[in-house]
């Protein structure tokens, strides 16, 4: 653990005011200031959200810390530089890059994500884990988002920083991001601390399909009675961003309620589609599938709703099962 004073802290905060400055007077703004715009960002979002510009060149942000006093081995540490290990070079990690910073639930600068802007690859560079930034923990935006809401009754969890803030821009300021990660049981149990509605909202690709099964997975042993999780699927191609510029916050708030689907649904849908119960076989099967994963829902009142349902998709008295054989160690 860290303590509270980590002098990372201090650090990653004069390289924020440093990506920020480069954005507002590098002699290349423009081009990023385009890039933004381009995006459909005012100036007013990228201020709250504090995004910047991490100009061109191998080593500018090093060089600006250096002669502020930061010793380099710091700079390391706090993931703002790359040390090669063969050569011993250093580098900035982002370079000619937009930068997002990433706040803890505090308000702390602990990492930044940073994009291309244009279509080169890697798209996106997050900082990596660091002693203060630990991306099964954090979740990106949530800061911003108690900021913008006196009260907050649901979270809404994407994918990506322009999810969250394209939605921001519309008016939908209780998005958060995962970054780049799946969603993790302790991400969970932080966002149910602060709301107890979490609705996820991953991009319409088989990429994000597979984070909400994954989502799904890791929500069940934190699904007390009381707490709810939804999933709202969009259309092929679409993301929250591109969906959100294309109809409208109305449109997209409509789709939160009306499409969202409960995590009981969810699951029983997405296991009716891998399983054909139409046989017993069939009927056998979905219930291997889905009592491992009901039996993992703390909330008694759930769990029983559940298992009625499933005892009625497989006509089968599931209290009268013998228990399931202990694990044999060469079982997958
Ligand atoms: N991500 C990442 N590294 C990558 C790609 C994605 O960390 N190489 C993370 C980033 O946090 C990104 C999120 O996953 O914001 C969503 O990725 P993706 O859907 O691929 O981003 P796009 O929507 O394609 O990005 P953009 O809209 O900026 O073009
Ligand atoms: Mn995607
Ligand atoms: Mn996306
Ligand atoms: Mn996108
Ligand atoms: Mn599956």
């Amino acid at each position: 653990s860290v303590r509270k004073d980590s002098p990372l802290y201090a650090l990653l905060e004069v390289a924020d005011g440093y990506y920020r400055q480069q954005l507002r007077h590098h002699a290349q703004r423009e081009r990023a200031v385009d890039y933004l715009k381009g995006r459909g960002l005012s100036g007013q979002i990228a201020k709250r959200f504090g995004i910047g510009f991490a100009p061109p060149g191998w080593d500018n942000l090093m060089t600006h810390l250096v002669r502020e006093k930061h010793e380099v081995k710091q700079l390391i540490d706090a993931g703002l530089v790359i040390e090669n290990e063969d050569n011993g070079r250093r580098y900035d990690r982002l370079r000619d890059r937009i930068t997002f910073p990433i706040r803890d639930s505090r308000g702390r600068v602990v990492g930044f994500g940073g994009r291309v802007l244009g279509d080169d690859k890697p798209k996106y560079l997050n900082s990596p884990e660091t002693p203060v930034f630990h991306k099964g923990r954090e979740l990106y935006g949530l800061f911003e988002a108690r900021q913008a809401n006196r009260q907050l009754d649901q979270i809404l969890v994407v994918e990506g920083y322009m999810d969250v803030i394209a939605l921001a821009q519309q008016g939908i300021t209780h998005a958060v991001a995962t970054l780049g990660t799946a969603t993790t049981e302790e991400h969970l149990k932080r966002l149910f601390r602060v709301v107890s509605l979490v609705v996820f909202c991953f991009d319409g690709d088989n990429a994000g399909r597979k984070a909400a099964w994954r989502a799904l997975e890791n929500a069940l042993p934190v699904m007390t009675d009381g707490r709810q999780v939804r999933f709202m699927f969009l259309p092929d191609g679409e993301d929250p961003d591109s969906l959100v510029r294309s109809e409208g916050a109305d449109a997209f708030r409509a789709r939160l309620e009306q499409q969202a689907l409960p995590l009981s649904d969810y699951l029983l849908r997405h296991l009716g589609e891998e399983v054909n119960s139409d046989s017993l076989e069939g009927k056998a099967h979905l219930a291997s599938l889905a009592l491992p994963l009901i039996e993992q829902i703390p909330g008694k009142l759930l769990k029983r709703l559940l298992r009625q349902e499933l005892e009625r998709r497989t006509g089968m008295d599931l209290d009268s099962l013998p228990p399931p054989p202990a694990p044999r160690a060469d079982d997958e």
